[in-house]
């Protein structure tokens, strides 16, 4: 094998498609590093860190949880490996077998691979983010706040726009989603951000001392909102801004009515008060601007906007990274866990169908950034 392996280090159970020679480098000189990457697949995860603390190899170490969690699943759903006799996939067989049905698995959030794939995710933050840093006040010296802030997306980019004299102040208890920022920040050599791992209606900063409250795609996310809230209003300086992003009612419309459907069709229609309830749950104008009002702040404006999520079909939209990390289970746990697999058996189907007559599947997402500021300077309205 051209791998290196430290002295007394345990060998890694490595099985390599043909067990082919890689060269010490991990890629043969004829092939490009893409070409020659080797098919690994690892029992567990420390075998996976080991291989990749004592091999030098084509794929990068920082790519090992990801190869880990692509390869495994729960035993109960591919049947137990043949090599470990535990939850490692067996090869292409189970692969078969389990693959039609994996977008429906729980994505491990705490799961530091997820910290690293989220960072390719912001195509969902980026048109929010963009309407917010359309209204961004942008003066050096701001002390901002980044309520959610995730993996970063719209901290990254305020503490490089506002200047090295700002300060921007990133909460989040995402502990995997934070970590993923604070090695971008180490990367990219960013001193003027602050990252407070918790929930943000604990945050104990000083009273009046936030310049602007920003929250990308946060209020829908926050359990408590309005404990958030009333946190956000007591650090901001009299006259501060609040600048938040949010989906609206009206969110993937042409989904969950092939959902409400599809569930009239499999004879569940008990669960359309569930599917009701949920999509409910999305903010209004009415209701973002009345929880701001009652937290204290007064409304600004509110801008408004929406966008299209685009698709082949329902297959390719259910198996979405970012439709399975933060969609599916919400829409899975509409109905009870015995039929979550033939519901959504069918409503792929009737997705499928949906995309074929209209030529593809498109999703309309209603958008709105809302600002407000805290009373007690007017000056700070113009
Ligand atoms: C949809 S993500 C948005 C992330 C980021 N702002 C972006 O635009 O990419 C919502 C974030 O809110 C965070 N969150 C949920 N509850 C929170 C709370 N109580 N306090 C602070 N952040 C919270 C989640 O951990 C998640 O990172």
């Amino acid at each position: 094998m051209g791998v290196s392996t430290a002295p007394g280090a345990r060998a890694p159970v490595l099985r390599v498609a043909e067990r082919r020679a890689l060269p010490v480098g991990g890629h043969d000189r004829h092939q490009s590093p893409a070409q020659s990457r080797p098919n690994l697949s690892f029992c567990n995860e420390a075998e996976s860190a080991e291989f990749f603390k004592t091999t030098t190899c084509c794929v990068s170490p920082r790519y090992a949880p990801m190869l880990f969690s692509v390869r495994c699943a729960p035993a109960s759903v591919c049947g137990a490996c043949p090599t470990c006799g535990g939850s490692c996939v067996p090869d292409s067989v189970s692969e078969k077998v389990c693959h039609a049905m994996k977008y429906l698995e729980h994505v491990d959030t705490s799961h530091p691979a997820c910290g690293d794939l989220y960072d390719e995710l912001p195509l969902w933050s980026a048109p929010f983010g963009l309407l917010l840093l359309e209204r961004m006040p942008m003066r050096p010296g701001l002390t901002v706040l980044d309520v959610g802030a995730g993996t970063g997306f719209l901290t990254v980019e305020l503490a490089q726009r506002c200047g090295a004299q700002a300060t921007v102040i990133a909460v989040d208890p995402w502990a995997a989603g934070m970590r993923r920022l604070r090695r971008k920040l180490e990367y990219l050599g960013i001193e003027n951000v602050r990252l407070i791992e918790q929930d943000a209606a604990e945050l104990d900063l000083p009273e009046a001392s936030i310049d602007v409250v920003v929250s990308n795609l946060g209020i829908n996310n926050f359990a408590n909102a309005d404990a958030v809230l009333r946190t956000c209003y007591r650090v901001t300086k009299p006259g501060g801004r609040l600048l938040l992003t949010t989906n609206l009612v009206g969110h993937m419309q042409e989904f969950y009515d092939v959902y409400r459907a599809t569930l009239i069709e499999l004879e569940l229609a008990d669960r359309l008060a569930t599917l009701d309830a949920h999509i409910n749950h999305r903010a209004t104008l009415a209701s973002v601007t009345t929880q701001l009002t009652c937290a204290g702040f007064a409304l600004l404006a509110v801008a408004t906007d929406s966008c299209r999520m685009r698709f082949a079909n329902g297959s390719s939209f259910l198996r979405h990274a970012f439709v399975r990390l933060a969609f599916l289970p919400a829409w899975t746990s509409v109905v009870p866990p015995e039929a979550v697999a033939s519901t959504f058996a069918r409503l792929e189907r009737k997705l499928n169908v949906v995309a074929a007559e209209r030529g593809e599947l498109a999703l309309t997402i209603p958008m709105a950034c809302v600002e407000a500021y805290k009373p007690g300077a007017p000056e700070a309205r113009s």
